[in-house]
């Protein structure tokens, strides 16, 4: 069987962790192959309510074999937290695997993370602070700890002396801080080693291997499109590439093993953190938008800014990611609104824009041109054909689907795995 991806279309929290959990019961494997404890999934099962940081959604279906992939940047602390806290609730989590060169968040990221955003002052990009930025950074300058450096303790201790000595020099000259010690950084590694190591992986060749036998294996992104370091809004994005191509990367498994790519995307745009957001409300519907879809982030508890259906960026998303279906959610946040504005394109300094434009100037200069849809009034949480829709709700998403560049596979009417309509099947199309 071939791999499937899910991929956020827009600034994060469109959903993925509920797509992961409605396609659980039907794969074999669930990867997260980018991102770290920056992200926050939330996912509704019976009316229980679980918060996933640091781990795939596929870790709440019996019979998953969750995988940390290659590309995540692990914080040691916040797994084994996450998983005490799910096996407290009765999961099981013994089935998970990471991977052996998957990077390591240290202590001294987080101090980082913190003092270069302060550092940044208007300028900063509002991260959730977790040292994901510094943690990629080490991995690029090629002075990043891998999980399989806790097996070598005199590796460890080279690298994070090399680390350090950089570091060090910042906090105390640039940043006013204290100096870390090496001892402390190696210890605290070395605190998590054995527990860590049964679980340890060379994860494409396991993917790769399940894929051979014909296992079903999903590929989960985390944060999304418009956080992507090459594709997003930058420099107002993450550090990692959310993008469908970054999970075949961070997963060990190879672009001509995927066979659909999902685009998760929201019946509105939210966005946490600072950066350019066309449709953005200022006025009581985003406040509505807010308290309706209960807009506050898993990870911070920031409130997400709110706005309208950006369908320029669900095109943009469609092609960069070479999506094959949309999963459209929180269609059930919108009933009881008169008519819904959908932003088919952009005004910038008076020239029509129907794509993103090229330059970051121009992005923040973009005023959305809405088109208007007439609203319904009917509860639809309990709709699960497209047919119990009432008929002013099919035509919106008929609507945005057009404007949309890829074809809407599911609508999810409610938070609960069953409260979605399948059009397609996401996983054998
Ligand atoms: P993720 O980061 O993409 O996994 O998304 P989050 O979990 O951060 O945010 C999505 C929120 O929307 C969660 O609270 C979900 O339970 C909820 N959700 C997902 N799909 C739907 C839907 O179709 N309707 C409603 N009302 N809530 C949904
Ligand atoms: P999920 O997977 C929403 C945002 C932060 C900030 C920027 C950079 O739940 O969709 P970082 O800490 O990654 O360096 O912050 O990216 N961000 C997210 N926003 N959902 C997420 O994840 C996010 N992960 C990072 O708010 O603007
Ligand atoms: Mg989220």
């Amino acid at each position: 069987m071939p791999a499937i991806v899910i991929v956020g279309a827009q600034w994060g929290d469109e959903g993925k962790g509920k797509a992961t959990d409605l396609l659980g019961g039907r794969v074999d494997y669930v990867v997260k192959p980018n991102g770290g404890n920056n992200a926050g999934h939330t996912v509704v099962v019976g009316g229980e309510k679980y918060e996933l940081k640091l781990l795939p959604a596929g870790i709440l279906s019996p019979n998953v074999v969750p995988v940390i992939g290659n590309g995540v940047v692990v914080n040691l602390e916040a797994l084994f937290d996450e998983i005490d806290g799910l096996n407290a609730r009765g999961a099981d989590t013994s089935q998970l695997r990471i991977s052996a060169n998957s990077h390591l968040v240290a202590p001294y990221h987080q101090v980082m993370d913190k003092v270069t955003e302060r550092f940044l002052g208007k300028r900063a990009i509002g991260t959730t602070g977790r040292g994901i930025g510094p943690a990629y950074m080490d991995k690029v300058a090629r002075l990043g700890i891998r999980a399989q450096d806790l097996f070598d303790e005199s590796i460890l201790r080279q690298k994070v002396e090399g680390s350090l000595r950089q570091k060090n020099e910042l906090l105390v000259k640039v940043y006013n801080r204290r100096d870390i010690g090496v001892d402390e950084i190696v210890d605290y590694f070395l605190s998590f080693a054995e527990r860590l190591r049964p679980m340890i992986v060379d994860s494409s060749l396991l993917l790769n291997d399940a894929l051979d036998e014909n296992k079903v294996v999903l590929l989960e992104g985390g944060q999304a499109t418009f956080l992507d370091v090459d594709h997003g809004t930058y420099p107002f994005v993450t550090s990692s590439n959310p993008t469908a191509g970054g999970a075949s990367v961070g997963s060990g498994i190879g672009p001509t093993r995927i066979s659909r790519v999902v685009g998760i995307v929201k019946a509105y745009t939210t966005r946490v953190g600072a950066g350019p957001f066309p449709t953005e409300l200022f006025d009581d519907m985003g406040e509505y938008l807010q308290k309706t879809g209960g807009e506050f982030g898993v990870n911070t508890g920031r409130p997400r800014r709110c706005g309208w259906y950006d369908s320029v960026l669900a095109r943009y998303a469609s092609r960069v990611n070479g999506f094959t279906d949309y999963f459209l959610t929180k269609l059930d946040v919108l009933t009881g609104l008169d008519r819904i504005p959908v932003c088919v394109a952009y005004d910038v300094d008076g020239i029509r824009h129907d794509e993103m434009p090229i330059t970051q100037t121009d992005f923040h200069h973009a005023e959305p041109i809405f088109e208007y849809f007439d609203g319904w009034t009917e509860d639809i949480t309990k709709a699960r054909t497209f047919e119990d829709l009432p008929g002013n709700a099919q035509s919106y998403i008929r609507a945005l689907e057009k404007l949309s560049g890829t074809r809407f596979s599911a609508i999810g009417v409610g938070p609960d795995r069953e409260q979605t309509i399948v059009l397609h099947d996401l996983i054998t199309g």
